[in-house]
C-alpha cells in the first residue's frame, strides 16, 4: 500500500509510520511540524526510498493538490493542535480537525483512494454518566468542548464523503495514549509527566483530587489498531480503549510501585471544563479490527518510567 499520514511527525503519527514501513508499505507524511518534529521520524527517514515527509499544512489547498497527485490508497488524518494551542485558540483546533480532514477528502476524491482512517477522541463522548462507562459507540455523543464537537462532525464528513464519492472510513475514538515518545514533548501527557517526575525525584503534580479517571492505553495499542484500521473496520466509528477507568490517584501509586518507593505529591487546582470520567468499551474494536488491547498498565508505565530514568542518567552524564 501507498499511504499518507497527515499530522505523522507527532507522538503516535510517527509511530504508525515505522509500523507501516515495517510491514512494507510506502509512507507519506504530511506535517507543518507546528507540535511534532522531524526528530520523532528518524528512523522512518532511515528506512530510505519508502518513506517521504512532506512539511505543510493540512489545512491549505496545497494539501489537497499534494494527495491528489501522491495518490495514496490509505489516507490518516491524525494532524491535531497541541493541548495549549486547543485552550487557546479552539478555532484553530477545529480548522485543523475539519478543514484538514476536508482537504484530504477533496485529495483523495481526486486520487481515487480507497480509505480514510480519522484519529478522533474520547472527548467527542462528552460527560457520562458512572452507568454509561465503559462507553460503547451507540451511546449518543454529547460533546461540550469545541475539540469534541470538531473530532465528532469530522464523522459527518466522513459518513457523507463514503455515500457521496464511495470513499470508505473508519474513525477510531482513541482514549489517552500514552507512551515513551512522550517524553520528548514540551507537552506530555499525564503519564509521561508523571514519568519524568518520578524518575528525577519530583513530586507528581495532581490537578484536582486526582479521583478523576482516564482510559490509558500504550501507544502501540493505539498504532496497532490504526494499522488494523487500513483494511477492515469501514464505515464506522470504533472505540479504542482498554475500557478500563484509572483514577490518576492510582496511576502515581502505579508510579511509586515502578520506584519502588513511596513519591511526594503536589496538589493543584482541578482544570476548569476536565471531564470526571471516561472509559471506552473496545468490544466493536475486537469484531471488526481483530483487535484487543494488549498492554496492561503496570507494563506501560514500567516502560515508561525506564525511558524516562534513562533520559535522566543520560543528562546526568552530559552535566558531569
Ligand atoms: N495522544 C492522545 O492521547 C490522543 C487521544 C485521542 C485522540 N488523539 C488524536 O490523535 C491525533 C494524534 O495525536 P498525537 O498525540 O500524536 O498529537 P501530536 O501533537 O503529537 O501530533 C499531531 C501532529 O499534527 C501536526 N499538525 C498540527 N497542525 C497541523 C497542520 N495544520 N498541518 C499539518 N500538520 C499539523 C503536528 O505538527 C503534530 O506533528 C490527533 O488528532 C489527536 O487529536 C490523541
Amino acid at each position: 500500500m501507498r499511504v499518507l499520514i497527515a499530522g505523522g511527525a507527532g507522538f503516535i503519527g510517527a509511530e504508525l509510520a515505522g509500523r507501516l514501513l515495517a510491514e512494507g508499505h510506502a509512507v507519506e507524511v504530511v506535517d507543518d511540524l507546528s507540535g511534532g518534529s522531524l526528530a520523532n521520524l528518524a528512523e522512518a527517514r532511515r528506512s530510505g526510498g519508502a518513506f517521504r515527509f512532506h512539511q505543510l499544512d493540512v489545512t491549505a489547498r496545497a494539501c489537497s493538490d499534494l494527495v491528489a497527485h501522491l495518490r495514496p490508497d490509505v489516507v490518516f488524518h491524525l494532524a491535531g493542535a497541541r493541548p495549549s494551542l486547543c485552550r487557546a485558540d479552539p478555532p484553530r483546533d477545529v480548522e485543523i480537525t475539519v478543514v484538514g480532514l476536508l482537504r484530504l477528502l477533496e485529495g483523495a476524491r481526486a486520487a481515487s483512494t480507497r480509505k480514510v482512517v480519522m484519529a478522533s477522541s474520547w472527548t467527542c463522548y462528552g460527560e457520562l454518566a458512572p452507568a454509561e462507562l465503559p462507553a460503547h459507540e451507540h451511546l449518543a455523543m454529547r460533546p461540550l468542548s469545541p475539540h469534541g464537537i470538531a473530532k465528532r462532525s469530522a464523522v459527518e464528513y466522513l459518513a457523507a464523503a463514503r455515500e457521496r464519492h464511495g470513499i470508505e472510513f473508519s474513525a477510531l475514538v482513541l482514549s489517552s495514549v500514552y507512551g515513551p515518545g512522550q517524553l520528548a514533548s514540551d507537552e506530555p501527557g499525564c503519564v509521561a509527566r508523571f514519568a519524568r517526575a518520578a524518575a528525577s525525584g519530583r513530586p507528581l503534580r495532581i490537578e484536582g483530587d486526582g479521583s478523576q479517571t482516564r482510559d490509558f492505553l500504550y501507544v502501540d495499542d493505539a498504532v496497532d489498531a490504526l494499522s488494523r484500521a487500513a483494511e477492515r473496520g469501514s464505515g464506522l466509528v470504533l472505540n479504542v480503549g482498554t475500557g478500563r477507568p484509572t483514577a490518576i490517584n492510582e496511576l502515581a501509586a502505579r508510579f511509586a510501585a515502578a520506584v519502588a518507593s513511596p513519591l511526594a505529591i503536589e496538589r493543584a487546582p482541578a482544570r476548569p471544563d476536565e471531564s470526571a470520567h471516561i472509559a471506552l468499551d473496545p468490544a466493536r474494536a475486537l469484531i471488526h479490527l481483530g483487535w484487543r488491547p494488549f498492554t496492561p498498565l503496570e507494563a506501560g508505565v514500567a516502560a515508561l518510567f525506564e525511558a524516562a530514568a534513562r533520559e535522566q542518567a543520560a543528562m546526568g552524564e552530559v552535566h558531569a
